[in-house]
């Protein structure tokens, strides 16, 4: 079995030890016992193998922050796996080649470019709930949650609208590769995706040099024209922003209208009161986060929380668990939209990685759901939600419902 997007899931696969339990099915279901569990054993949980799990929120803080970590491994140590499943840019980079690359995509993320954006994730909301409240019942996940951030990242990648099937084909196989591949066969697919995903970017690089617009690739691709990026930069950066647009916003819609319409009252009280929504945004972010860990190394010897960490070795930082814990989150299992410190989270990571889509993020999960408890109040579940069977994103698959009569 081959399994490695950041080294991470390999290792966490390989392990006879105790994190190994992350990877089994009830595990999945609802990872928050045994996150209970490792926060109880201390800040950080160690293991035979290299790594160390870190639980709480001072921990998982601490090392995403430090500068004794990083997202590569130091030089000398030997990586399992394909550790370079896929270049995803500047998310797999350390300082100061990570700021350099970084600061190249940071103006598609300004706060004008965000007052631009609200009102395409508005008219794309308003027209897939048109179509889906025609119906009786339907598929939160496939008629709502996932056809939007999608359309979304191609209109801000510029994606035209003939091309637009392919690259959802080609977008899903890329994005669902973040926890590695499965099988050699699931391996050549990923790559075979990665190599079409190359072809339809020179096409929309060329159309870009003949007609320049005020799109995110025009200006990357003039940054390419002037030296400042190379093509395997740009095709790097490019997957990177289409993996990000697949994989979590999808899961901030879903995971949020479950949360919200398991806690009935929670949901009506939103509906009352639509000002409560960014709020609620940043308590579905802590309750059940769409990211629910990332890997660092430890580039030199240090401590984390006063236990020591060797060089060459990794730490899972769990971010879902830290989001839960009762040292930072007054009774932290509680589903509170009303929280004062619901955004303090480290939902979007911490230190220079700090999710440089966060405030696209944000605004698509504050308007989907306030679109949908506008236009549907009496939403309700009709069957038991199908959760995906992945590691590092933690979302559904299938939720069906019914808008109510
Ligand atoms: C990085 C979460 C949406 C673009 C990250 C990281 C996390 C994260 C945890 C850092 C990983 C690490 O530290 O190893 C999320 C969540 C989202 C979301 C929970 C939705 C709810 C988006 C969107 C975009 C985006 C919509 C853009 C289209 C990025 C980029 C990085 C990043 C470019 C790399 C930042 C860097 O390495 O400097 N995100 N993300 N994200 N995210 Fe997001």
């Amino acid at each position: 079995r081959l399994r490695a997007a950041h080294g991470l899931s390999w290792l966490v696969a390989q392990s006879g030890d105790h994190p190994s339990r992350l990877l089994h099915h009830p595990w999945r279901a609802n990872p928050y016992p045994t996150y209970r569990r490792l926060r109880s054993r201390g800040d950080l949980t160690p293991s035979r193998l290299p790594f160390h799990a870190a639980a709480t929120r001072a921990a998982v803080d601490q090392v995403l922050r430090g500068r004794d970590f990083g997202v590569r491994p130091p030089a000398d140590v030997e990586v399992p796996g394909q550790f370079d499943l896929l270049d995803l840019s500047f998310l797999q980079r350390d300082p100061p080649e990570h700021g350099r690359l970084r600061s190249l995509a940071r103006p598609a993320f300004s706060p004008k470019r965000m007052a631009d954006y609200r009102t395409l994730i508005e008219d794309v909301a308003e027209g897939l709930l048109d179509r889906a409240l025609e119906r009786d019942g339907f598929d939160l996940m496939r008629d709502f949650a996932q056809p939007l951030p999608i359309a979304v990242i191609s209109g801000l990648l510029g994606v035209p609208e003939h091309e637009r099937a392919d690259f959802d084909r080609i977008g899903a196989v890329i994005g669902a590769s973040l926890d590695g591949a499965r099988s050699a066969r699931h391996l050549q697919e990923i790559r075979e995706a990665a190599a079409e995903l190359d072809v339809l970017l020179e096409r929309l690089v060329a159309e870009r040099r003949a007609s320049p617009g005020t799109d995110v690739l025009s200006t990357l691709v003039a940054h390419t024209d002037e030296g400042g990026l190379t093509t395997t930069e740009l095709s790097a950066m490019f997957r990177l922003l289409l993996v990000a647009g697949f994989e979590t916003t999808v899961n901030l819609i879903g995971n949020g209208t479950m949360a919200l319409l398991r806690h009935r009252d929670t949901w009506e009280r939103l509906v009352e009161e639509p000002d409560l929504i960014d709020n609620a945004v940043e308590e579905i972010l802590r309750y059940d986060s769409p990211v629910q860990l990332t890997g660092r190394w430890a580039h030199r010897d240090t401590e984390v929380q006063g236990v020591p960490v060797a060089a060459g070795q990794q730490v899972m930082c769990l971010i879902g668990s830290a989001n839960r814990d009762p040292r930072h989150f007054t009774d932290p299992d509680r589903f509170d939209i009303t929280r004062a410190n619901a955004g303090e989270h480290l939902s979007f990571s911490g230190g220079v990685h700090y999710c440089l889509g966060a405030p696209l993020a944000r605004l698509e999960g504050r308007v989907a759901l306030r679109v949908l408890s506008r236009r549907a109040p009496r939403l309700r579940p009709t069957a038991m939600p199908t959760r995906r069977d992945t590691l590092t994103v933690r979302g559904l698959s299938r939720f069906p419902v019914a808008p109510g009569g």
